[in-house]
This record gives C-alpha cells, sequence and structure tokens, in this order.
C-alpha cells in the first residue's frame, strides 16, 4: 500500500531534545509536529483526576479516564485536549512526569496511542516523536532518527528550559530522575535498524535540526 502522506520519526530518550527538535524540524519542511509523549501524558493527567493513588490504576480505568482526550491540529502541530480544552501546563507537572511511565507499560494504552497518531498522520505530513515511531508505530516511515545525549547534559537542559537558578545538587538529582526514567522506558526505547543515531551531547539545537531537515531532503530528493 503507498502511504500517501510522508512521515519523519524521530525517537530518543527522556529530554533529549526530541519534541523541541521535531517542532523546529516541521516548521521548516511544512509538516506538522505530533508529539506522542503527549498522548501518555494526557492519559496519565485524566487518570490523576479520577485517582490519585497510582497503585490503584488499572488498564481498564485509565483508558476509560482518557476517552475524552483528543488530537487537535493547529497551525504547525497537534496537541491533546481533555474535554475540550488544552492541558499543556498539566501534562507536564511532576505529577504526571512521575507516573507516565508507568501508564505506558499498559498494552492497551500503547495500542490507544498509537492508533491517534496514526490518525493524525492520515491527512498531513508530519514529524512525530516518542519511543517507538520508527520501530512500532511507522516501520515504513520516509526517514528514522534515534537522538541520544549524555543523562547529565539532558538533566542539564531540562533545567535550562525551567529557566530558574541550579546548584550541582539539583543537577544531580535532575540527573538520577532521568536515569530512572530511562530504565522505566528502556524496553520502549530501542532505535529501529534503519534509524540515524545522533548523538545531540555537544551539538546545538539548530544543528540538529539542520542535520535532520538536510537527511529529509536527501531522502526525498
Ligand atoms: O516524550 P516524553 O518524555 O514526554 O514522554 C513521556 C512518557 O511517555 C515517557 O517517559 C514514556 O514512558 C512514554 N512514551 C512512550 N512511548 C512513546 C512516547 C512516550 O512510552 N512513543
Amino acid at each position: 500500500m503507498i502511504r500517501p502522506t510522508s512521515v519523519i520519526a524521530i525517537d530518543g530518550p527522556a529530554a533529549s531534545g526530541k519534541s523541541s527538535t521535531a517542532q523546529l524540524v516541521a516548521e521548516k519542511l511544512g509538516f506538522l509536529h505530533i508529539d506522542s509523549g503527549s498522548l501518555y501524558r494526557a492519559a496519565t493527567a485524566a487518570m490523576l483526576r479520577a485517582e490519585k493513588d497510582a497503585s490503584k490504576w488499572t488498564e481498564a480505568a485509565v483508558l476509560n479516564a482518557a476517552r475524552p482526550v483528543e488530537l487537535r491540529a493547529a497551525r504547525t502541530s497537534f496537541y491533546p485536549l481533555l474535554d475540550g480544552r488544552a492541558i499543556e501546563e498539566e501534562i507536564r507537572g511532576p505529577d504526571v512526569t512521575r507516573n507516565v511511565s508507568r501508564v505506558a507499560q499498559m498494552p492497551r494504552v500503547r495500542t490507544w496511542v498509537n492508533d491517534k497518531v496514526r490518525d493524525a498522520a492520515r491527512s498531513s505530513d508530519v514529524v512525530v516523536d516518542g519511543r517507538d515511531m520508527g520501530t512500532v508505530v511507522f516501520p515504513d516511515a520516509d526517514l528514522k532518527i534515534f537522538l541520544v545525549a549524555d543523562s547529565r547534559e539532558r538533566a542539564a537542559r531540562r533545567l535550562r528550559q525551567r529557566g530558574t537558578p541550579t546548584s550541582e545538587q539539583m543537577l544531580d538529582d535532575e540527573t538520577i530522575r532521568i536515569n530512572e526514567r530511562d530504565a522505566r522506558d528502556a524496553r520502549q526505547t530501542v532505535p529501529a535498524a534503519d534509524a540515524v543515531v545522533i548523538d545531540t551531547t555537544g551539538l546545538t539545537q539548530q544543528d540538529q535540526v539542520e542535520q535532520i531537515v538536510s537527511l529529509s531532503k536527501t531522502r526525498s530528493g
């Protein structure tokens, strides 16, 4: 079957710069960006509204809580709505970040996310980012990128993004949190055999974006 739209899949571990890079690549190419992690986060936020105690969560309860989540297209990206409202701030909060990997282990939740992402990609050219976009969701993507970076560097980027003053201790703590999330997500965070692996440790975001845009032009030209 010939797919009518183009897909660029960008995968990698937590805080590897996937989403911001994917967004900029999408803008440069006139594609739409889909952040698959935002759907795992939206399902987690919906579940947290229903039940704060994560030890009581079941797959059926998460799927039920996530029913009012939809993926809406804006000018340059898709974003999740819950009960028709944008939930960007809520899904980036510490409660969601702490619990999202648990939700992402649930096989039917993974199917729910994958269906929504594939649906969105049916009508537009997209840059999708996540963990398993190039392996499971779009095994025939036009271009697959896997971003890696040293975990301390990723922690430093996360703290810089927050824009608040930081200490060595905060950097140590954030590095531990990122290493823990890497361990929880390890099973689904594997590069596709045909992915281009880019180590972004010493790269600026502009370098990463240019490399990916130029790879995509080489592939399509
Ligand atoms: O990309 P982000 O860190 O926002 O993703 C949040 C969480 O969602 C990850 O820690 C991971 O558990 C899960 N995830 C996943 N597969 C994806 C995208 C995200 O398991 N494709």
